[in-house]
């Protein structure tokens, strides 16, 4: 297991919540960072309708559909641990952003709801953390409603899942039945305490005491069920849950603050702290004196006032210092790094240095890129952070001709993002756009209109998805496009494109030309 030495480091985790809306995240996140004091915060926690005003004011949609779809990075403070939490879309049409936003993350928070259990898209973000072996902590949310058993959600856990549960706390009834919390480690009983917040001094529960919270009958049956809990699952193995094999499962509410400390001391206490990471050259540690770091995310037009983008780069090892000087992978320039910031509600703060974990927020004006990795000088890249084919080709019909420049600026700056992409066919002079969900869409013409001040329209394109192509021989990719022009496009680095009329053509082409390959991501390098 790998253990930092840099006492920094140690003491930073950087982790994100999975879950499917609805389940608490926006909840707990809020009583995380109050727990914790936030100290800074980058972009804001979303909430849903009128509760809080977000930061975002051009995402009506946002507002609209009471969903949280870019993501925010928060930083505070909690027992001496740094720790930085990643906001990922909850929405599935985000789910690009979020895969790319986990990729940053060391570990993950799983909020379940006690009276769903798993839902789809907790499913389809467990399975991102799976490929990449992302630790993740189990939040069983909502005990003070009624719920399934906790039983009955440890199994399904453990089976749709196939992940060793390992119980950390239990609640002690649910619903209006609800008492408290038992710390299943400590042996100790957490009181709700009724009228308040949250829970109160923790009670020995095996103690005579008891019988001032839970009456006998009640009380023994909650004994044998707290037993039964810890029978029932293995031993926690730190390594096993480090490896993602293994959950610890925490129960709690986050509306009623129950069992929220509890839990970022488990985040604390087991998540790992900052993990090497893997590059197209070498394994890079976060000890390593040398700084670099790779971006996940690029948000254009944070503040209106402000036509700039800030790049989200997360530190994979040295200490930065404001004012360094980076080189950026993909165009080999070097950038000196005046104006790190670090987000505080509604206000930008400088950040004079940070360490692996840390995620900083670079302006700049299209230079940095999402895939890009910034070095103080050594050519490698941080490999895993892919764009996706699109799931979704649309034309962009603009209503005023004479603003053809603008809207290539426009679309170019939004795929700097990362969310959508845009392709400019060989023939034809419309542009496609491509993404992979519906709502991008909607927020792409939102944002043109809102930010760029043009109207488009976007119609159906005759493609329904895309593969990158590319080949050992550039002969033969030469005869490839070549054959094919009405289907290629090129994407904004100029790399060649397939724009296909099916999945059947894509198969039908892929055997046609067995020397092309046709890929469904593709990595920046
Ligand atoms: P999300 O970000 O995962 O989508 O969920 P969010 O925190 O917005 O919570 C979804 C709903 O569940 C909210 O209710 C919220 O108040 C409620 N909730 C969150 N945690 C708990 C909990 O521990 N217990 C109970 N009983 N409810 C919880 P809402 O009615 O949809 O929104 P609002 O009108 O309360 O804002």
């Amino acid at each position: 297991m790998y253990e930092p030495k840099t006492e920094a480091v140690r003491r930073r985790r950087t982790f994100a919540i999975i879950s499917h809306p609805d389940a608490g995240k926006t909840t707990l996140t809020e009583n995380l960072l109050l727990m914790g004091g936030a100290i800074r915060m980058a972009g804001q926690v979303k909430a849903k309708g009128e509760r809080r005003r977000t930061q975002s004011d051009w995402m009506k949609i946002e507002q609209e559909r009471g969903i949280s779809v870019s993501s925010a990075v928060m930083t505070f403070e909690f027992e001496d641990t740094i720790c930085n939490l990643l906001d990922t879309p909850g929405h599935e049409d985000f789910s690009e952003d979020t895969y790319r936003t986990l990729t940053a993350a060391d570990s993950a928070i799983m909020v379940i709801d006690a009276a769903k259990g798993i839902e789809a898209q907790t499913l389809k973000l467990f399975e991102v953390c799976r490929l990449r072996d992302v630790p993740i902590i189990t939040f069983i949310n909502k005990v003070d409603r009624e719920g399934q058993s906790p039983f009955e959600l440890m199994d399904e856990i453990a089976e749709r899942l196939a992940l060793d549960t390992v119980p950390m706390m239990w609640p002690a009834g649910m619903g209006g039945l609800f008492k408290g919390l038992i710390d299943l480690r400590q042996n100790t009983f957490l009181p709700h305490t009724k009228g308040e917040e949250g829970t109160g001094e923790a009670v020995d529960f095996s103690s005579d005491a008891m019988a001032e919270y839970i009456p006998e009958k009640e009380l023994e049956t909650l004994r044998e069920e707290a037993e039964l809990a810890q029978v029932a699952s293995p031993d926690f193995d730190l390594d096993l849950y480090r490896a993602g094999a293994m959950t610890p499962v925490f129960f709690g509410s986050a509306l009623r603050k129950v069992g929220v400390r509890q839990l970022l001391r488990g985040v604390t206490s087991l998540a790992p702290s900052p993990r090497p990471q893997k590059t197209t050259v070498r394994t890079v540690e976060p000890d390593e004196a040398k700084v670099s770091g790779f971006v996940f995310k690029v948000q254009a037009n944070m503040d209106a006032n402000h036509r700039d983008r800030i790049a989200f780069m997360r530190l994979c090892s040295g200490r930065f210092k404001r004012g360094m000087k980076l080189k950026i992978s993909s165009s080999g320039k070097v950038i000196s790094v005046h104006n790190p910031i670090l987000f505080f509600a509604q206000d930008r703060e400088l950040v004079e240095e940070a360490w692996p974990g840390d995620i900083i927020g670079i302006p700049n004006h299209g230079t940095i890129r999402v895939g890009d990795t910034l070095t103080e000088g050594e050519d490698l890249v941080f490999t895993g952070i892919p764009n996706f084919a699109p799931e979704i080709l649309q034309r962009v019909r603009l209503d005023d001709p004479m603003k053809m420049k603008h809207l290539r600026r426009a679309l170019e700056s939004l795929a700097e993002e990362g969310v959508t992409q845009v392709f400019k066919p060989k023939i034809g002079a419309n542009w496609v756009i491509g993404v992979v969900g519906q709502l991008q869409l909607e927020v792409l013409r939102e944002r043109i209109d809102a930010e760029y001040g043009i109207k488009v329209g976007l119609e159906p394109a005759p493609f329904e998805t895309a593969r990158w192509v590319s080949a050992d021989d550039p002969l033969e990719l030469k005869r490839f496009v070549d054959a094919n022009q009405g289907n290629i496009a090129e994407d904004r680095d100029a790399a060649p494109v397939f724009m296909a009329k099916s999945a059947w053509e894509v198969g039908y082409i892929t055997d046609k030309w067995p020397n092309i390959s046709f890929s469904a991501t593709r990595e920046r390098q």
